[in-house]
């Protein structure tokens, strides 16, 4: 790293320091923590991730980075401290939030994210560092300095939504666990992830935008030939609220260790929200399967997921076998399939 980009970590590692100061020894930690212990964070994971609190004050940090010789460039371009528009100073950009280091892959701290300790609607509930010449938010994944060697001997990622759930993954024994900073999942990220294996298990959100965002790193990383397993949440939870739950037994167990192939994910999640009394629906979901098993299926995946198409949708075997024929002559001379062809809306559709 160049010399300024030396010196934005040593400012990073500084705040890092005094935050998690501020959190573990002083009276104006105290709720964060308690906050913290409430969530079922223990004091070796809050060492661990080196967590801290940023005070609820203008300009505290901005302050302390001065005094400590960091100029005022320097501050801006951190991300760090903000500069004031009507008057001279700077003020703190992270006031009042519980401070999740981001560390690259040596662990030197390159960025932030702050959660508030209650979430409002006036207020994200996290607010992260800005790009700046150390963090690059569309390459960066959490935890990969720590997950590294755990990652090499399981041959395999685990891949999370947030770093609330990496930590969490963490406490439950999961170790080879990383996620994005928020945005979804980028070429450059996946270049990243293939330096450490050649499998993955996707572990998203049970909400909705959990189940599409999966949808999309599934495909993205199975175009990039990586093994791809979807882990399934029951419900609306995600990995750390299921883990508070069930506890990492049933984490490992249930959810880890019986994801779903990416094919039989897919189909899970063409399924959802259809009703199979309605006719579109209904062709729309096995039109889409195909073009799946089209596109990327061995020999013995098509005959699996055929019989189970024909189990689910009451259709022979063989006319769904002869759909799909059609698809793949329609396929030969293109690695991917085509986007599943527009349904004509539900409420022209007619009830079988
Ligand atoms: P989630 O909303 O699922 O957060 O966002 P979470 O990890 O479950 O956090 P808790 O349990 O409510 O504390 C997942 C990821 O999306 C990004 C963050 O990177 C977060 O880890 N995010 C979310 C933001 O950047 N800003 C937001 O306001 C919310
Ligand atoms: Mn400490
Ligand atoms: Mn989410
Ligand atoms: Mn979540
Ligand atoms: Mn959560």
């Amino acid at each position: 790293a160049s010399k300024s980009d030396q010196q934005l970590i040593s400012m990073h590692e500084f705040a890092a320091e005094m935050y998690h100061h501020i959190l573990m020894n002083t009276e104006e930690g105290q709720s964060a923590l308690d906050y913290l212990e409430s969530r079922g964070f223990t004091h070796e994971m809050i060492e661990k991730n080196r967590i801290g609190w940023s005070l609820p004050e203008w300009n505290y940090m901005a302050t302390a980075l001065q005094r400590k010789g960091f100029s005022e460039e320097e501050l801006v371009t951190s991300g760090l401290a903000i500069e004031r528009e009507q008057s001279n100073g700077f003020f703190d950009r992270f006031r009042g939030r519980i401070m999740f280091p981001i560390m690259n892959e040596n662990g030197k701290v390159i960025a932030f994210s702050g959660r508030v300790l209650e979430q409002s609607k006036q207020e994200a509930k996290y607010m992260n560092s800005p790009e700046s010449p150390i963090f690059q938010k569309s390459q960066v994944l959490y935890n990969v300095h720590q997950a590294r060697n755990a990652i090499r001997k399981n041959r395999k990622i685990v891949l999370f939504e947030g770093f609330m759930d990496v930590i969490a993954a963490g406490k439950a024994g999961v170790h080879n666990a990383l996620a994005t900073m928020g945005t979804s999942l980028t070429a450059h990220h996946i270049r990243k992830m293939k330096r450490f294996a050649q499998e993955v298990v996707i572990c998203f959100d049970g909400d909705d935008a959990g189940w599409e965002a999966a949808k999309r790193a599934a495909i993205a990383l199975n175009e990039e030939n990586f093994k791809v397993e979807v882990a399934v949440l029951p419900g609306k939870m995600d990995p750390d609220d299921f883990i508070r739950e069930q506890g990492a037994e049933a984490f490992q167990e249930r959810i880890i260790g019986k994801p779903h192939a990416f094919i039989a994910f897919a189909m899970m999640h063409a399924r959802r929200h259809k009703n199979f009394q309605y006719e579109n629906d209904l062709l729309q979901y096995i039109q889409e399967v195909l073009q799946l098993l089209a596109g990327r299926s061995t020999p013995i995946e098509r005959d699996l997921y055929i019989k189970q198409l024909s189990g689910e949708t009451g259709l022979s075997e063989e006319a769904i076998l002869q759909q799909y024929r059609k698809l793949e002559n329609k396929s030969i001379g293109r690695s991917r399939p085509e986007k599943p062809v527009e349904n004509v809306a539900k409420k022209e559709s007619k009830r079988i």
